[in-house]
């Protein structure tokens, strides 16, 4: 789905297509180079980094494990909380592999934090982190981002598998919905 076939759910595109590809092409080049002759494990939360994941992965030119997991966060509809639940784990055992996490966006950045702590626990030999969007302002938790992406302000954003309310996701590019699709907002979770 591309933005034109939404314009009228859409105020702004905060980011294009051809943006989001041209830092994913470069992240990955600096990934592969990092992690030559390494066995490279890429973890994404699902659902919201399984696009990341996918383009991401595309552009890395050494093989890498995908791996998925399943985590949610209560907290109002547009925000997250810090009580972390793990809805499906990873089927594979991560000690001693390099795991690249996958993130579509920090905010908190309470999951992120939470991710790294745990893979760390269960004994990856290095856990570093790719997010495609950062909402800088909004951290309250410290975390180190190796491969950043783009610094967005502080606004609710949809589309490259990040939704509302599990809508948006297939949009080809990220963009801030109009107002009043966010009028209906009760407590949920997020994933
Ligand atoms: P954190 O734990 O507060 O960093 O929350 C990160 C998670 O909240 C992300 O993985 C998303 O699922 C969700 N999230 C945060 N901001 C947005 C947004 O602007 N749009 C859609 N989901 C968001
Ligand atoms: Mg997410």
């Amino acid at each position: 789905m591309r933005i034109a076939d939404i314009q009228s759910h859409i105020d702004h595109e905060l980011l294009t297509k051809n943006q989001i590809q041209d830092l994913i092409r470069k992240t990955a080049a600096q990934i592969s180079r990092d992690y030559a002759g390494r066995d490279l494990l890429m973890l994404a939360v699902l659902k919201g980094a399984v696009n990341t994941l996918a383009a991401l992965s595309q552009e890395v030119s050494i093989p890498a494990q995908l791996e998925f997991m399943s985590l949610s966060s209560y907290g109002s509809g547009t925000t997250s909380s810090g009580s972390i639940t793990v809805r499906q784990d990873l089927d594979c055992d991560v000690r001693g592999r390099h795991i690249l996490i996958v993130e579509d966006i920090i905010d908190s950045g309470r999951t992120l934090r939470w991710l790294v702590d745990e893979m760390k626990s269960r004994g990856a030999a290095s856990v570093e982190v790719f997010a495609l969007l950062d909402k800088v302002c909004r951290h309250e938790v410290q975390v180190d981002v190796k491969y950043p992406g783009f610094v967005i302000p502080d606004e609710f954003v949809v589309g490259f598998g990040l939704d509302y309310d599990e809508r948006y996701r297939n949009l080809d590019s990220i963009a801030v919905l109009k107002p009043c699709e966010y009028q209906d907002e009760d407590q949920g979770e997020q994933s």
